[in-house]
């Protein structure tokens, strides 16, 4: 039942919830003589999608669901997991086999969300329990890879996922269509994501005191959330660095992870660091320019890991995996976008304002999840999710 901030779920919502949407898109509306498990749940594990009705409940009372209890939820389960097995027997049609399809990415976008909300959860413990309790392994000073540029020339290209809209197996979620032409200035992009160790450099020069490196909405940020590192980052006079962060594996000093990518910065931050530096932060097009074509592999959720990994050698390295990064390109429809129709038309459209555009997964983000063409997008401010930076001038 635990929701520690206002951005998270309860785990008993997240399985609730994606249970809820196979019963309200699929069995519904294409297993005949379905019967719903019990009807207020349509209302009650709703998310956000307004045009289905009552509204649902907000978003904090999440937590107050200490009924239906779990052993109800999980019956929930069953019962739409026996639906979905009949449904299967009686064959589908294209719209049913595109929505069992959304609904499977949009689990597994529960699944990244369930391991950064008991994150969260765990950190906000008094106790502060490790989710696993093996230590991770020292990143070796020696091996580690230095930041290096990789150019690229300028030009039109095209970017966006080609949908084949006559393959209804064909997946990408709508708002990373249509493909479309951009034109690029030549622009170089680092090798790899931005390490504790850099990110300890813009701490130590005090830039958490200096307006002069950050947004106006960044700065009062900073001061009204008191910011003075990443999320999970908490002083520790007995480590080196005089630092220790808190991850999925427990606590960890800051000298043992300097080299691996920092996480759980905001936008503000990676936007700071970046002017800091004297970079930029890529927009979305030049990094799917230089993600694309590479194999999705990378330290993701697969590899068990649940932390971000140092990255070695000089090549262009930690497109997927590690940390999703910001990018500087706000999150808006492509060229002649058009939203799925009906309700699930509400799934990423009309998220699209204020909010800013992310690539490249997680190290809790399913690999069979991820596209070169993937948008994520957070609000600036958001600390929680496993967000990095990687820098491009
Ligand atoms: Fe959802």
């Amino acid at each position: 039942m635990v929701q520690s901030c206002p951005d998270a779920s309860p785990m008993k919502w997240h399985q609730a919830h994606t249970t809820w949407f196979f019963e309200t898109f699929v069995l519904r509306p294409f297993l005949p003589d379905y019967k719903p498990f019990r009807e207020e749940f349509r209302w009650l594990f709703n998310s956000y999608y307004n045009s289905l009705g009552e509204g649902p409940p907000e978003k904090h009372l999440r937590a107050s669901f200490s009924r239906p209890s779990l052993d109800e939820i999980v019956g929930f389960r069953g019962h739409v997991d026996e639906a979905m097995g009949r449904l299967f027997v009686c064959g589908t049609n294209e719209e049913a086999a595109r929505r069992i399809t959304l609904g499977l990415n949009h689990e597994q976008q529960h699944q990244e969300l369930m391991l950064t909300d008991i994150k969260h959860a765990l950190f906000s413990n008094p106790l502060r329990p490790a989710y696993d309790a093996t230590p991770l392994e020292r990143a070796r000073d020696a091996s580690r890879s230095e930041l290096m540029w990789h150019r690229f020339d300028d030009g039109v290209t095209e970017i966006g996922y080609p949908i084949d809209p006559a393959n209804c197996l064909d997946f990408c979620f709508d708002n990373e269509t249509p493909r479309h032409k951009v034109y690029l200035e030549s622009f170089a992009i680092a090798n790899r994501g931005i390490t504790c160790r850099e990110y300890l450099e813009f701490i130590s020069d005090n830039a958490y005191a200096r307006p002069q490196v950050w947004l106006s909405e960044g700065w009062e940020a900073v001061r009204k959330q008191e910011w003075q590192a990443p999320l999970y980052w908490e002083r520790d006079a007995t480590d080196s660095t005089g630092w220790r962060i808190f991850t999925l594996r427990g606590w960890h000093p800051l000298s043992v992870l300097l080299d691996t990518p920092v996480c759980h910065v905001s936008f503000f931050e990676a936007d700071a660091f970046a002017r800091w530096r004297g970079c930029r932060l890529p927009n979305e097009a030049e990094w799917e320019i230089a993600a694309n074509g590479r194999p999705i592999h990378g330290n993701l959720l697969d590899t068990g890991r649940l932390h971000p990994a140092m990255a070695r050698g000089s090549g262009l390295d930690q497109f997927f995996g590690d940390c999703w990064v910001w990018t500087g390109s706000p999150y808006t429809g492509y060229p002649g976008y058009k939203p799925l129709p009906g309700a699930l038309g509400e799934y990423n459209g009309k998220f699209m304002s204020s909010q800013m555009i992310l690539r490249g997964g997680s190290c809790v983000t399913p690999a069979s999840h991820l596209r070169a063409t993937y948008r994520n997008f957070f609000q600036p401010a958001t600390r929680w999710q496993f967000t990095g930076i990687r820098l491009a001038a």
